[in-house]
């Protein structure tokens, strides 16, 4: 993939295609509002958004959301660059634990270091998360990684 990569703080203009990109991938998105944004990452190429990430920080624990890579950019290392430049704005900000729920790509995350837990022992701030709450126990994996 050629072209200008970076990795930007996200800002509310980036609300419209994040709400698009997780109802095209069905991730949750209905507790998300553009002052949101400024708590996510976004790749781009050329100025062009093509992926982003979201951190929902609560103190030393913290929420990893909304990975999305576009199709037409993925394999090329986005999607661990996104990784990776959250989990140092995580640690800046005091976060020690990294936590997450994904459908279908705990393999992904394992590659990157994260654990599997049983989703009963998440952290209180946690499963007071919508995304804890909203997406049903039986399809999600819990995962963390401590930074
Ligand atoms: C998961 C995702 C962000 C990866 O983005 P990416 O930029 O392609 O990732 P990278 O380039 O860092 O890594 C690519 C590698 O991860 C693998 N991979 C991608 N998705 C995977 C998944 N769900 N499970 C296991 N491996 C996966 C690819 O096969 C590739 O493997 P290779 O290096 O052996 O060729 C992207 O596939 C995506 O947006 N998926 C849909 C949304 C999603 O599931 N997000 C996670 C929500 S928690």
């Amino acid at each position: 993939m050629s072209g200008d990569r970076k990795i930007r703080q996200g800002s509310g203009s980036d609300f419209p295609v994040a709400t698009r990109w997780l109802s095209d991938m069905g991730l949750p998105s209905a507790d998300l509002t553009p002052e949101h944004m400024q708590q996510f990452l976004v790749a781009s190429v050329d100025d062009r958004p093509v992926g982003m990430i979201g951190l929902e920080p609560f103190g030393k624990t913290g929420l990893l959301r909304s990975l999305i890579v576009a199709r037409n950019s993925r394999r090329n290392g986005l999607g661990k660059a996104l990784v990776d430049a959250l989990e140092t704005r995580a640690s800046r900000l005091g976060v020690t634990e990294l936590w997450l729920l994904t459908i279908d790509a705990e393999r992904y995350f394992l590659r990157l270091g994260y654990a599997i837990v049983d989703r009963a022992k998440a952290p209180p701030e946690i499963q007071a998360t919508q995304e804890y709450s909203s997406l049903c126990p039986g399809d999600t994996v819990l995962m963390r990684k401590y930074l």
